[in-house]
């Protein structure tokens, strides 16, 4: 009796929401491949332009290029990627909703218990939406902008495009933020 029930159930779960079991790994699959290019074609032009321009150059090279490889990678892909974080530099782009903020403290207590912050993600399916977060760790490179000891001129240059920035004081191997993706899912 038990197992008839448990049989029904199953195939009461399997009509209702027949794709979802075997897609999700797919979308997480997906969506690892599209985080991916995103942090590859974004990380080396910063340090491209560090290395041409130095910091206060390349904050402007980021400020442009990072939403603009973001909106490209949306148009191409049909997900929509957001960076986020506990601390936000550019509040406009980067507050986490609740599910975000949820996620993001969750890699600060995985971070701090010793677990490497490339390892890091999360998912969730729910009303027909798809989402995927990956954790984006603070290495050498990003102390120059987000770390403890910021030169004057690299602070000033931060105050002006950012008056409320909070994203400094970072030290090696914290979790930065996170990338956010987002995909719609069809026939829901
Ligand atoms: C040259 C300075 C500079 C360096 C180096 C730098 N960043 Fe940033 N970072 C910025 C700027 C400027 C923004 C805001 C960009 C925008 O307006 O979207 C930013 C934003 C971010 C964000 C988006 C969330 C937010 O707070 O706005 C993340 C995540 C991030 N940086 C991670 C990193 C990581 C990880 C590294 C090292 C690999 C790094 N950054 C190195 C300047 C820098």
């Amino acid at each position: 009796m038990i197992k008839l029930l448990s049989i029904s159930a199953l195939a009461a779960l399997t009509l209702s929401c027949p794709a979802y079991a075997s897609d999700t790994q797919a979308l997480k699959q997906e969506a690892m491949t599209i985080a991916k290019q995103f942090a590859g074609t974004l990380k080396p032009q910063l340090v491209k332009a560090m290395k041409q321009g130095g910091p206060v150059h390349a904050i402007e090279v980021c400020a442009e290029q990072a939403p603009t490889i973001a909106q490209q990678l949306s148009q191409d892909t049909g997900w929509t990627i957001k960076r986020v974080s506990l601390k936000s530099r550019n509040a406009k782009t980067a507050t986490p909703d609740a599910w975000e903020e949820s996620v993001l403290k969750e890699f600060d207590k995985q971070q701090a218990k010793g677990v490497k912050v490339s390892k890091l993600t999360a998912s969730n399916l729910q009303n027909g939406t798809f989402r995927f977060m990956k954790a984006q760790g603070v290495q050498g490179v990003c102390l120059t902008c987000h770390g403890n000891n910021i030169q004057p001129s690299v602070r000033q240059a931060l105050r002006k495009h950012y008056p409320d920035d909070n994203a400094t004081g970072y030290s090696l191997g914290q979790v930065r933020g996170a990338l956010s993706l987002t995909k719609v899912l069809d026939n829901q």
